[in-house]
């Protein structure tokens, strides 16, 4: 049965970095037999500059006639004076709730060849093999009001609100994920001030009730920005309010080296997924050859294993990134610890990965 990826390019590095996956996944199914189609579309800067919106209705449509979306990267200061309706991060805000996908995972985990790019010492790193499940479509991302008040405009409110449902949904996946892991959860809240991480805890706990198997302790998410950094190896599945979950990544990020490195997967209770770097789109090197395309080359690998059932080759993606680094091949952003380094650039180190998979493969 064909089955089809849309690809949704944006701004920036994203279309350079998206052409790059694309091409390991072409190369993948091409010696796997699997009709893949890929159909391309807008979104963001993108969007408004063709459409007038950020998220075109065309391209939504076609977002629901997918087994998967890879995403590149949204936004750029051609459209920083945008009002807020107008912005490249209503694209992908609005994907993302469109599609209802609630769960975003992404993985962080220590690469050797990268384990000197850290700012931290290489001993609090190379151990470190975690997720960050983190909510995605509630929250105070998508809370109202959110809005200026007032006769004069100079009050504000934002709004973070959640049913249970949502809370149960994303934090149910998050143990379905222990399960395949070290069977331990950390849930990050705000409990000592908040009411909506209240019941975000006593929903953990409801839940943790039905896992026995699995090991969970709460953590304020103050403390929990701090237990990052000063023992990160003591994590395995974090699970975690929207926005505390995007600060919390962008933190973890820096521990495996670079954001460069980072995939994500945007998940629901079927098997359709967006998947994105946790990177943004870097416009200041756009179009030059130079972006790292691994982080999205590794969330390709994710695709192929939530959304097309491949984990077979979804590994020999990840397992080709690494050898490739070990060679200290690698593009300009990294610094690999290796004498005889060679950067190359954003076609190169796709090249190598698409060869490194089929040597591995005969
Ligand atoms: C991310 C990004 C987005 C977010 C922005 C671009 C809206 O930072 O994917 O983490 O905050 O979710
Ligand atoms: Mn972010």
């Amino acid at each position: 049965m064909m089955k089809t990826i849309t690809v949704l390019p944006g701004d920036g590095i994203g279309p350079e970095v998206t052409a790059s996956a694309v091409r390991v996944l072409k190369s993948i199914f091409s010696t796997s037999n699997r009709n893949v189609q890929f159909i391309e579309k807008k979104i963001g800067g993108a969007a408004i500059d063709a459409y007038g919106t950020p998220l075109p209705q065309e391209t939504i449509n076609q977002c629901h006639h997918s087994d998967a979306i890879l995403l590149g990267a949204v936004g750029g200061p051609k459209w920083n004076q945008q009002s807020m309706q107008l912005r490249p991060e209503q694209g992908l805000l609005g994907i993302r709730k469109a599609m209802g996908l609630f769960a975003n995972l992404r993985p962080v985990e220590a690469f050797q060849a990268l384990v000197d790019a850290s700012p931290l010492k290489q001993s609090f790193v190379e151990q470190v093999d975690f997720v960050i499940v983190r909510e995605l479509t509630g929250g105070l991302y998508f809370g109202r009001p959110s809005e200026r008040l007032g006769p004069n405009q100079d009050r504000v409110v934002d709004t973070l609100a959640y049913s249970r449902q949502e809370i149960q949904r994303v934090v149910e996946k998050a143990f379905q994920l222990a399960l395949k892991r070290r069977r331990k959860i950390t849930s990050i809240d705000k409990a000592n001030v908040l009411e909506s991480s209240r019941m975000w805890r006593e929903v953990v706990n409801e839940t943790a009730k039905r896992y026995p198997e699995v090991a969970v302790t709460h953590q304020l998410v103050d403390s929990a920005a701090m237990q990052l950094i000063t023992n990160p190896s003591q994590f395995d599945v974090l699970v975690t309010e929207n926005m505390f979950g995007d600060i919390l990544s962008d933190e973890a990020s820096v521990l495996t080296g670079s954001l460069g490195m980072m995939p994500s997967a945007s998940l629901r209770a079927d098997k359709v997924g967006l998947y994105e770097p946790a990177h943004g789109s870097a416009p200041d090197i756009a179009g030059q050859g130079k972006a790292n395309p691994l982080a999205t080359i590794l969330s390709a690998a994710l695709l192929l294993r939530y959304s097309l059932d491949m984990d077979t080759e979804a590994a020999q993606i990840e397992t080709a990134v690494r050898q490739i680094l070990n060679q200290g091949i690698h593009t300009s952003d990294l610094h690999v610890a290796n004498h005889e380094d060679q950067i190359v650039s954003t076609s190169e180190m796709t090249d190598h990965v698409i060869h490194a998979i089929n040597a591995n493969r005969t």
